[in-house]
């Protein structure tokens, strides 16, 4: 079985059957790099240790710098027979520096421990590249919070409408999550920082070799405590693809809100035309396609996680090749969020706002009812007693058809002695906001202490 990695014992070659399951080049090849550089910290940790000498590790590192130059240049191809990145590599090699000098690289480690290394590189490149977008996200929508900074709309829960907030704290309240994610991305990188290479197939090597050299070289801060541990575990992979789906769902529930937003009902935004959709049929449409993907995808996101978790689940120690499942879910997630943050974030930086429409809307649905409750409490009425006085205010205005502040004098007083006509000044939706002034809340002195915090925690990434 000519450029196997294995087959001494055999006395037959694998059926085809099994090469075609076995494969894994059509999704790991992209390790390619990773695996070159694995295997040039490795070559020279074989001659730290005396396996090559000084030209031999240079004709070595010669080699396997041109195959990734060749990789890179799109004219280095896995050939159909090859069953993985790890595989197909050493046989390119074989090619480049003949066999004697090529077959020594393999000493001292396996496909099990270099594949776990492989896929910590690739997620830390890739986790640096999800963060940096991440980060341009929340920027994104810490311009639109500056852009409005008096901006006032219906805050709601039960999507029904609740207290008036300023649009501001709105669009930060989607901007925390997202840092935190950011902050998610950053303790993960701590915990993959260490090289599984020289663990082995899962008992560590014979040959004396020093596993701090490679993991320095690929950079590392060291290498992992425990050969099995390291060769078996895939808790790295699962938390970043955990983080992945958070990201996802995080993008989701505002993607979820602009649709509702955009809807004519609503009203409160505007695509821009760069970033909305037509329809093949309806000639009027502009549809926000680009937050339902991202609803979407955020499904898709989830499915890679639960698919991988439910992968490990069960596993004895130390590798099964059931650990090959790790690579495309993972991927998959990866290349997701690489296509759909830059789309996502360009939609909300070029979001418009109706602030017109949300400052109109903000005050209907008795949403300063609390405000009504809250005066009472501060003329010294029991919060309990407040809020029925307010309620049967409520329930008045429904009846008659009036917003809080419209009954007369002589209504309010028959409704409770205790209700004056004096209510009436905090019966604005910016009375209402101004008064949240404690750290957190929705007045402008509190936003703007929010929003330099969050400059303050970007800074600290
Ligand atoms: N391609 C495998 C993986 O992705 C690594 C190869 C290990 N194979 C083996 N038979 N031990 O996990």
């Amino acid at each position: 079985n000519e450029g196997s990695l294995w087959g001494g014992r055999f006395a037959d070659g694998p059926s085809p059957e099994l090469v075609r399951l076995s494969r894994s080049t059509h999704f790991d090849w992209q390790l390619a790099p990773y695996d070159l550089a694995g295997s040039r910290a490795h070559a020279s940790a074989l001659a730290a240790a005396g396996y090559l000498d000084a030209d031999e590790l240079r004709r070595m590192r010669d080699a396997l710098d041109a195959l990734e130059s060749r990789w890179r240049a799109g004219d280095l191809q896995p050939r159909p027979e090859d069953e993985d990145v790890h595989g197909a590599l050493e046989t390119a090699l074989l090619a480049e520096v003949g066999p004697e000098l090529g077959g020594k690289l393999r000493a001292g480690r396996s496909r099990n421990d270099q594949i776990a290394t492989l896929i910590r590189m690739y997620l830390r490149d890739h986790g640096r590249a999800i963060a940096a977008e991440v980060r341009r996200l929340v920027e994104a929508l810490a311009q639109q919070a500056d852009g409005h900074s008096d901006a006032v709309m219906p805050g709601r829960t039960h999507l029904q409408h609740a207290q008036p907030v300023l649009l501001a704290h709105h669009l930060l309240a989607h901007a925390w999550p997202l840092v935190r994610d950011i902050e998610r991305l950053r303790d993960w990188w701590a915990r993959a920082d260490r090289s599984p290479y020289g663990s082995g197939a899962l008992a560590g090597s014979s040959l004396g070799l020093d596993p701090a050299i490679v993991a320095a070289e690929l950079g590392f801060s060291g290498p992992t405590e425990n050969s099995i541990d390291a060769t078996a575990s895939r808790d790295l992979v699962a938390e970043f693809a955990y983080i992945a789906a958070q990201i996802g769902i995080d993008l989701s529930r505002l993607a979820e809100e602009i649709i509702f937003w955009n809807t004519r009902e609503v009203a409160f935004v505007t695509l821009h035309d760069g970033y909305s959709t037509g329809s093949s049929i309806m000639p009027q449409k502009k549809n926000p396609d680009i937050a339902e993907l991202a609803r979407g995808k955020a499904g898709r996101l989830i499915g890679d996680l639960t698919g991988l978790l439910t992968t490990l689940k069960g596993l004895p120690l130390a590798y099964n090749r059931d650990l090959q499942e790790d690579k495309e879910p993972v991927f998959d997630a990866v290349e997701t969020l690489e296509v759909l943050l830059p789309a996502f974030t360009g939609m909300v930086a070029t979001l418009r706002f109706d602030t017109a429409r949300m400052a109109e809307l903000a005050p209907q649905g008795f949403s300063l009812a609390t405000d009504v409750a809250d005066w009472l409490v501060r003329q010294g009425v029991p919060f309990r007693e407040a809020h029925e006085i307010s309620g049967a205010l409520v329930a008045h205005c429904e009846r008659v058809g009036l917003e809080l502040h419209e009954p007369s004098d002589a209504d309010y007083a028959a409704i409770d002695p205790r209700l004056t006509g004096e209510v009436r000044a905090v019966l604005t939706v910016e009375g209402s906001i101004a008064s949240r002034s404690g750290a957190g809340g929705t007045a402008a002195v509190a936003v703007a202490a929010q929003r330099a915090h969050l400059d303050e925690r970007l800074a600290a990434l």
